[in-house]
């Protein structure tokens, strides 16, 4: 019988998120954090061998209606943490798709899943922009509307208003420490309040405009390997973050506990909780302010593939 074997990087956010739902830039890597799944065809939809309600879980149902709703046994395994702000969720949606697709003798080209697990992660989540999802598909590094810099075109996405260019970057060799909160935080949520003090505050627009224009700077410091510059501009978003009122104080005791010894810090993803992240040329003192102040911090390494698809559809 057949089965197919997938698996999709979680990513951490460099610059950007929040504002690229409203179409401005970001950049986003890949991590060697990875979810891990398989699938074969059954009477039934099961997870890791229970019984389920495909509708109970937002990603997956929409993915197999996508797929022609064939029933499916499904084995899941992630080395992410949930709600931990490192793409676990588009990971699931990537790997999924790849496997559905593959199960249906579709195409499996990076740009069709990274489309279909975005459609399946707006409709869960009610919003967002296929960053996540584009750079769990790609893998590496992507950045988002930066079309006019000298990057490599990928795709583009659009979904209501606004739409997204994709493109491929390489980032030089840094040194990033993740540092998870520990607190689960659903990205919905983190979005809609932004959405909702954007649409009432013109003060949050104007936020979310120096968000797209700091992050544009970072692509050139990025460029250029300017790690002093980068980390700056890190730091600044951070607190342009939190007047969008998606930090929290567990976050902030992080960051401030990572700065002594990094180029710079922030929150990484949704925010809410979940994790932040800091540049920085020693990673074990990081790790170690990290703990004193009770986060978990990973070492993490970037550079790592995209989505990865095997086996069989006999
Ligand atoms: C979450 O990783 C990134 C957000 O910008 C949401 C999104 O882009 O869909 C907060």
């Amino acid at each position: 019988m057949s089965e197919i074997f997938a698996s999709a990087p979680g990513k951490f956010v460099i610059l950007g998120e929040h504002a690229v739902v409203y179409g401005k830039p970001a950049i986003a890597l890949a991590i060697n954090r990875r979810f891990y799944l398989s699938v074969r065809r059954d009477d039934e939809f099961r997870i890791n061998g229970e019984i389920v309600n495909i509708r109970a879980n937002p990603h997956l149902m929409h993915i197999a209606g996508m797929n022609d709703m064939i029933p499916v046994s499904i084995h899941m395994d992630s080395r992410i943490p949930t709600g931990s702000g490192l793409g676990s969720s588009a990971a699931l949606s990537v790997a999924f798709s790849a496997a559905m697709r593959a199960l249906n003798g579709k195409s499996v080209s990076e740009e069709e899943i990274a489309k279909e697990a975005f459609e399946a992660e707006y409709f869960s989540q009610g919003g967002g922009s296929p960053m996540d999802t584009s750079a769990s598909a790609h893998g590496r590094g992507i950045a988002v509307n930066m079309q006019e810099r000298d990057t490599d075109k990928l795709w583009d996405i659009s979904k209501n208003s606004h739409s997204w260019n994709i493109s491929g970057i390489d980032a030089p060799p840094m040194k990033f420490v993740v540092g998870y909160t520990g607190i689960r935080a659903a990205t919905g949520p983190l979005v809609e309040k932004v959405r909702k003090y954007k649409d009432s505050n013109r003060f949050a627009a104007d936020i979310i405009d120096e968000i797209g224009q700091i992050t544009k700077e970072g692509m050139t410091a990025l460029g250029s390997n300017d790690v002093t510059k980068l980390g700056e501009l890190m730091t600044e978003d951070h607190k342009l973050l939190s007047i969008l009122g998606v930090s929290s104080n567990e976050l902030n005791k992080l960051v401030s506990a990572s700065l002594p010894y990094s180029y710079g810090a922030k929150l990484t993803g949704a925010g809410g909780g979940g994790s932040m992240v800091a540049l920085t040329d020693q990673p074990d003192k990081v790790c170690d302010a990290i703990r004193s102040r009770g986060g978990m911090p990973f070492a993490v390494k970037t550079g790592a593939d995209g989505v990865r698809v095997s086996g069989k559809n006999e």
